[in-house]
C-alpha cells in the first residue's frame, strides 16, 4: 500500500470500524483459498495454420488447426468475429437478438492462403495465421488482429488470452468506459475491473466506476469502435503510433487486450463517428430518456441531517430565486444507513416533504445501495432469504453468505445476475415510490466492500447465477451494476408504467445506457478532478452512455469560488447538472461562496433552464441516434488532427461549442474550432474555423460558441418556447433538428426538421416536412406557428 493508498483508506475508515473491515479481508482471502483452484502449470495455444472454410449468412467459419473463427458482417455494415466457435449469445451487452447476417456479404479466398468477407462497406480479411483485419471497402487497412493466444491451465478452468492488434500511425484511441486521463487515451495500461477508488479520485486513478472493453479508434483511414464481449477481469494496454515523417518508416499504434478468461469474440462498428454510434446503441441499446426534470439542476449532499435541513436548502434556492428541479437524499435518510428504510426521527414524514417540494416544482430522488444489512429482522435480509431455492443473495463456494463491510455494516449482496432476485429487487422499489421519491440513484454497486487494501469488492470466488448457467465473481463483477440497474429500471417501468423511470448508476458496463445515466462518482476537489469530469462524460457518451455529469464543486474538501464556479458553468452544460458532496466537505450550495459567484451561478443556472428545449432534444436525439449529447470536438470531423488532441472543449450536439475554463485565473482561452463559423453567443462575434482563436472567458461565463446557421429551441423569456437561430455565413445553409417535450411518458416525440439559408438579402427559416415539402417559419408566430429569434446577423 502506497502513501496516498494508506491516506484513503484512513478516509474510508473513518466511517467504518477498522476490525470488521479486517475480519472482512481475511475471509475473503479464505474463500478464495477454498474457492478457487490455483492456476496451476498452463499450455499455451495459438490457432495454428488454416485448414479451410465454410460460407455461413455474412461470412462463414473458418477452420484453423487449433481453433475455428466465426466471423460475419451484419446488414447495418456491423462485424462479428468469435474464435473458438464462439457466438454473441449469451451476452450482457446487447440489447436482444443480435443483427441479421447480410445476405449479399460473401466469403471468398483471400490471396495469401486466407479467406475474406466482402460486404459493401467493410472487407474482413482472415490470414493463413489466424489475422483478422478490418478494411475499408477500399482497401485501407483500419486495423489488424494478430493471431491471438490463448492459456489454458493443464488442470482444466477457464484459459487466460491475449489479443494484440496495430491500428495506423495517426490514429488516437478513446472509450474504455469512464476513465479519468482522458478524452484521448494515451500510453498506457487500464484495467478492465470496476473499482471504487476509495475516497477521491484525480486524473492518475485507473480504474474507476465503470470499464468497459470499448475501443474507439480515430484516423485517417476511418473511425471504427471495437467491443470485446466479455466481462472477465482484463486489461487494455495502448501505445499511440509515430509517423516516420516522409521516411516512409511509421510505428503503427497498438493495443494489447488481455483477459482473464471468457469467450474471445469481437464486435466491431466502422463508419464516421455519428455511424458508429448508432450502430453501437441498435447493438447494446438506445438509451432511456430521463424524464424532462431531470434535465434541469439538481442538488444533492451526503450530510443532509433531517427534513428541517432539506426545507431549508429547497428554501434557499427560492428565496434567492435560483432555480431547482430535483434534490437528493443520500444514506443519512436511511435508518441505520439500511436499504429501503427511513430514519423517522430526522425524516418523520418523508412522503408529507415529497409532496410539498413537489409543489415547489422539485423531485426527490433517493440513493439506493445493493448491501443489505445482514441482521435477522432486517425486513429487506428477511425476504431476501427467503427469494427462491436458495435466498437472493452471493453465496461463496461453500454454499455460505459471502459477507462483506458497508455503511450499515456487515452486509449481504444481492445476486444481480439471477433473474428471480431481479424481480424480487424490483418490487421493492414500491416502498420508494410509497415514500414520495420520483426516481433513484444506485451506488456502492462495483459491488464495494470496504477494505483497508487490496481490491474493495467481493472475493473472485464468490458464486453467481449468470442467468442459470452459473460461474463466480470474475466473470459477474463488471455486469454486477449493469444487472442491478435492469432490476431498478424494470421495477419502475412496473411499479409506474405511465412514467419514464429516471435512474442513474455509479457502476455499470457495456448496454447501460438502456436503464438510465451515471454520475462521476467522488471525483476530487480540485482543478484536476474538474478536469477528470469532463473526460469521463466524454468517454462515457461514446461508449454509449449519453446522460451523466460530475459532482459540481468536487467530492471532497473546499472548493475555492472560482473553482467551485468554474465547475458550476461546466456542469451547467452538461446531461447531469448536480452540485454533490461528502459529509464532511465544505457546503455547496450556490450562495454560500459570496456575492459574486452567486450572480454569476444564477447566470448558469439561468441559462440551463433557458435551454431545457435543447437538452429535452438532445435527449430524444440520442435515444434514436446513439449520439451523446456533449461529444468530444472531433465528432463531425474526424479527419481533423488537431481536434482528436482537443481535450478542453467539447461540441454540445450539434449546434453549441463549449469551452469550459479548467484553470485558476483565466479570463481568455484558446479555443480549437471544427470548421466553419461560428458566434460567440455573448458578444455574437464570429470566428472562421478550421483554427484556433482567442475567446474572452471572463469569471462571469464560460465561453459558448454557435455554429453558424444553427437552430437551437429554447425557452423565451415569456416562458413560451422558441427557435434560436443563428445565420448561416453568406452563400451557406443550415439547419437543425427539434424535439419537443411532450412529458415524461412513453408519448411519441416528433423530429421536427428545419432548414435555414440566405434568400431576398435576409435570412429565411424553413421546416422541412417528412415528405420535403417546406414552410416558410418567420418572426413572430410564424405560418409553422412557431417562433423564431434571428441572431448573428450583424456579424457580416
Ligand atoms: C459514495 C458515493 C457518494 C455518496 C457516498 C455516501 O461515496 O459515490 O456520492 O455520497 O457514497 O452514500
Amino acid at each position: 500500500m502506497d502513501g496516498r493508498e494508506l491516506v484513503r483508506s484512513v478516509w474510508v475508515f473513518g466511517r467504518v470500524r477498522g476490525l470488521r473491515a479486517m475480519r472482512s479481508v481475511w475471509r475473503q482471502r479464505r474463500a478464495d483459498a477454498v474457492g478457487l483452484r490455483p492456476r496451476g502449470p498452463e499450455r499455451a495455444r495459438v490457432p495454428g495454420p488454416v485448414q479451410g472454410a465454410e460460407p455461413l449468412p455474412g461470412g462463414g467459419i473458418v477452420r484453423f488447426a487449433r481453433s475455428e473463427l466465426r466471423v460475419w458482417v451484419s446488414g447495418g455494415g456491423t462485424v462479428f468475429w468469435g474464435w473458438d466457435g464462439a457466438g454473441p449469445l449469451p451476452s450482457y451487452a446487447l440489447a436482444g437478438e443480435p443483427p441479421e447476417p447480410d445476405a449479399r456479404a460473401v466469403l471468398e479466398p483471400d490471396t495469401d492462403g486466407g479467406w475474406r468477407v466482402v460486404a459493401e462497406r467493410v472487407t474482413v480479411a482472415v490470414s493463413r495465421n489466424g489475422a483478422v483485419e478490418v478494411r475499408t471497402p477500399g482497401g485501407v487497412v483500419l486495423r489488424r488482429e494478430l493471431p491471438p493466444r490463448w492459456w489454458e491451465p493443464v488442470g482444466g478452468g477457464p484459459a487466460r488470452w491475449v489479443q494484440r492488434s496495430e491500428v495506423p500511425a495517426d490514429a488516437r484511441f478513446f472509450g474504455l468506459g469512464g476513465r479519468s486521463s482522458g478524452p484521448r487515451l494515451r500510453e498506457g495500461t487500464y484495467r478492465l475491473w470496476n473499482t471504487d477508488p476509495r475516497g477521491a479520485f484525480g486524473p492518475g486513478d485507473d480504474p474507476l466506476y465503470i470499464t468497459m472493453p470499448v475501443q474507439w479508434v480515430v484516423s485517417d483511414a476511418g473511425t471504427h469502435l471495437l467491443f470485446h464481449d466479455n466481462p472477465w477481469e482484463g486489461q487494455v494496454s495502448l501505445r499511440e503510433g509515430e509517423e516516420g515523417a516522409g521516411s516512409g518508416h511509421d510505428r503503427p499504434g497498438a493495443s494489447e487486450v488481455r483477459m482473464g478468461g471468457g469467450p474471445l469474440r469481437c464486435w466491431v462498428v466502422v463508419g464516421t463517428p455519428a455511424r458508429v454510434l448508432h450502430g453501437w446503441t441498435q447493438l447494446t441499446g438506445a438509451p432511456a430518456v430521463p424524464p424532462s426534470w431531470a434535465l434541469g439542476p439538481q442538488h444533492a449532499r451526503w450530510g443532509f441531517g433531517s427534513g428541517e435541513e432539506v426545507r431549508r436548502v429547497v428554501e434557499g434556492y427560492r428565496e434567492r430565486g435560483l432555480p431547482l428541479s430535483v434534490l437528493h437524499l443520500d444514506i443519512d435518510h436511511y435508518d441505520e444507513h439500511r436499504v429501503f428504510s427511513v430514519d423517522r426521527e430526522r425524516f418523520p414524514d418523508l412522503p408529507g416533504l415529497a409532496a410539498e417540494l413537489r409543489e415547489r416544482g422539485v423531485r426527490l430522488v433517493s440513493i439506493v445501495d445493493p448491501g443489505v444489512k445482514a441482521e435477522c429482522g432486517d425486513p429487506v435480509y428477511d425476504a431476501g432469504r427467503a427469494v427462491g431455492a436458495r435466498g437472493a443473495f452471493v453465496r461463496d463456494a461453500r454454499g455460505g453468505e459471502v459477507r462483506g463491510v458497508v455503511w450499515p455494516g456487515e452486509c449481504v449482496y444481492p445476486d444481480f445476475t439471477d433473474p428471480e432476485v431481479r424481480e424480487w429487487w424490483a418490487g421493492l422499489y414500491e416502498e420508494r415510490l410509497a415514500q414520495g421519491f420520483s426516481g433513484v440513484w444506485h451506488d456502492m454497486n462495483e459491488p464495494v466492500s470496504f477494505t483497508p487494501f487490496g481490491d474493495m469488492t467481493l472475493p473472485r470466488s464468490a458464486r453467481h447465477a449468470l442467468e442459470g448457467r452459473g460461474g463466480d465473481h470474475r466473470e459477474a463483477h463488471n455486469v454486477y451494476g449493469l444487472a442491478m440497474a435492469r432490476a431498478g429500471y424494470e421495477g419502475l417501468r412496473r411499479l409506474r408504467p405511465e412514467e419514464r423511470p429516471f435512474l442513474f448508476s455509479r457502476s455499470g458496463w457495456a448496454g447501460m445506457q438502456r436503464y438510465g445515466g451515471t454520475w462521476s462518482g467522488d471525483v476530487a476537489t480540485g482543478w484536476p478532478g474538474l478536469r477528470a469530469s469532463l473526460s469521463l462524460v466524454l468517454g462515457l457518451g461514446l461508449c454509449g452512455v449519453p446522460y451523466s455529469g460530475p459532482d459540481v464543486g468536487g467530492f471532497d474538501g473546499h472548493p475555492s469560488p472560482e473553482l467551485y464556479l468554474r465547475w458550476f458553468q461546466l456542469g451547467a452544460w452538461l446531461p447531469l447538472f448536480r452540485t454533490h458532496a461528502a459529509i464532511d466537505a465544505g457546503r455547496r450550495e450556490p450562495w454560500e461562496f459570496g456575492p459574486k459567484v452567486l450572480e454569476y451561478a444564477r447566470a448558469a443556472l439561468e441559462e440551463r433552464e433557458r435551454l431545457r428545449p435543447y437538452f429535452v432534444t438532445l435527449a430524444r436525439l440520442a435515444r434514436v441516434t446513439g449520439a451523446p449529447y456533449a461529444r468530444p470536438l472531433w465528432w463531425g470531423a474526424p479527419e481533423d488532427r488537431a481536434l482528436r488532441g482537443c481535450e478542453d472543449a467539447f461540441l454540445l450536439g450539434d449546434a453549441l461549442l463549449v469551452a469550459p475554463v479548467l484553470t485558476r485565473g483565466t479570463d481568455r482561452r484558446a479555443v480549437r474550432l471544427p470548421r466553419g463559423r461560428w458566434y460567440d453567443t455573448v458578444t455574437g462575434e464570429a470566428y472562421e474555423g478550421p483554427g484556433q482563436v482567442l475567446v474572452d472567458a471572463p469569471l462571469s461565463r464560460i465561453p459558448v460558441l454557435a455554429r453558424a446557421g444553427a437552430v437551437i429551441p429554447v425557452r423565451g423569456e415569456d416562458g413560451v418556447d422558441e427557435l434560436e437561430v443563428w445565420a448561416p455565413a453568406q452563400g451557406r445553409a443550415g439547419g437543425g433538428l427539434v424535439v419537443r417535450d411532450v412529458g415524461d411518458g412513453w408519448e411519441h416525440a416528433e423530429i421536427e426538421r428545419y432548414a435555414t439559408r440566405w434568400a431576398d438579402g435576409g435570412v429565411r427559416v424553413e421546416r422541412v416536412a417528412e415528405d420535403g415539402s417546406v414552410t416558410v417559419v418567420g418572426d413572430g408566430e410564424g405560418a409553422a406557428g412557431v417562433r423564431v429569434r434571428l441572431r448573428g446577423l450583424g456579424a457580416g
